[in-house]
């Protein structure tokens, strides 16, 4: 293994790996460093080739000691797709979507779980909870049925009825909390230590960021070691922004890539959108969100523990953070889907109003490679589309 330790993401607290950790004492996220040098012997752009077709190719800079341990259900390793039709209409010739739909369980969540869950497990975890706006929660139920370990989940009761029944029927405990997801967190937090749950909530434990980060991997592999122009990505909990751009580092010490960075771009809800307003104000926290609302059940995230880390990206990256309606997200899913033959999560689907907007303002040349993240598939949200 290359880990060499844990360090947190805001103090300068580090922590030996191979503990049970969540948060630093400090109360904010811990992430994990490796010995890259040590990585980048085995680990090549061209070694990479003849490897399985999961994001388990990058097993040298993923956490997990022993393969044994390692559970997979085919995540990673998801298609770019050159969206030519959509590219054509929008007057852009490099215009890509990276989808996450044909995940395993339909999601994105499915790699930061895949990684979560194989570490709870080498490091002896018995019982896992998390709170979650539906595909985080899908995803869990799939990887700890898979470990044999059993989980509780905590969702809104508004939540997608498919990730409900998709839960259930993958044997995980849940209950359904009148509330937000910021609400189901607390009940966990509450109880986890008389229940002897180990919380797996986003960025709460340092390993969901590991496996997300791979997406980064992938794009940079895909594209041929040349990082896109722009990325824009459904923001949340952010775990995807945040491992991508930790990917990004890691193959550039690698020597794998050069310091040219994608532009970030961050895009939520108008009905939640904490990211964009503390990035308009200049903030290093998330905006206050009262009544968070919106159909893109994953945007539903009034407060993100890693507020701090994405507002740096963005800003870092030269990027922006943009909202847009409900009603222009869900037109957004049928153009991407007739155009492409994407069906694409209303998360995903955000991007393109994004996008149509940033192209409105100049804030994207029509040239430049850019990559949509449509993050899950729409099969899971048919409430949405009544
Ligand atoms: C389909 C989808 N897209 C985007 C998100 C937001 O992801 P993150 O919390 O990593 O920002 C979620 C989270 O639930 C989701 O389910
Ligand atoms: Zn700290």
């Amino acid at each position: 293994m290359n880990i060499t330790h844990l360090y947190c993401s805001s103090c300068e607290r580090t922590y030996d790996a191979g503990r049970l950790l969540n948060l630093c004492v400090c109360g904010k996220p811990l992430m994990v460093a490796y010995d890259l040098e040590r990585a980048a012997r085995t680990l090549t752009r061209e070694t990479l080739s003849g490897r399985v077709a999961s994001l388990w190719r990058y097993r040298e800079v993923l956490p997990v000691e022993d393969d044994r341990n390692v559970l997979s259900l085919g995540e990673g390793m998801t298609p770019l797709i050159k969206a030519e039709r959509l590219g054509a209409k929008l007057g852009l010739s490099n215009l890509f979507i990276k989808d996450e739909g044909i995940n395993p369980t339909g999601s994105f969540k499915a790699r930061g779980m895949a990684v979560a869950i194989s570490m709870a497990k080498e490091l002896g975890v018995q019982k896992l909870a998390v709170p979650s706006a539906g595909n985080a929660a899908g995803a869990l139920a799939a990887y700890a049925a898979k470990a044999g370990l059993p989980s509780f989940i905590f969702m809104p009761n508004d939540t997608p009825r498919a990730n409900i029944i998709e839960c259930q029927q993958t044997g995980a405990h849940v209950t359904l909390i009148d509330g937000l997801i910021t609400d189901c967190g607390k009940i966990i937090a509450e109880r986890k230590e008389k229940e002897g749950w180990f919380d797996v909530s986003t960025l709460k434990e340092p390993y969901r960021v590991e496996g997300k980060k791979t997406m980064g991997y992938e794009l940079a592999e895909q594209l041929n070691w040349q990082l896109p122009h722009v990325i824009l990505y459904p923001t949340g909990g952010g775990t995807g922004l945040i491992g991508m751009w930790k990917a990004f580092d890691e193959m550039e010490q690698m020597g794998w890539i050069g310091s040219r960075r994608p532009r970030m771009v961050t895009v939520q809800a108008e009905g939640c959108a904490p990211i964009v307003k503390a990035f308009a104000a200049g903030t290093t926290a998330g905006a206050d969100v009262p009544n968070a609302h919106t159909v893109a059940s994953g945007l539903r995230v009034p407060k993100a523990v890693g507020d701090f880390i994405m507002l740096d990206i963005l800003r870092k990256s030269g990027g922006t953070a943009l909202a847009v309606t409900d009603e222009e997200l869900i037109a957004a899913v049928r153009e991407i889907g007739s155009a492409e033959g994407i069906f694409a999560a209303p998360e995903g689907a955000a991007c393109l109003p994004a996008l149509k907007k940033l192209l409105a303002g100049g804030k994207v040349d029509p040239g430049e490679s850019i990559v949509l993240f449509n993050t899950g598939t729409g099969a899971k949200y048919l409430e949405a589309f009544s």
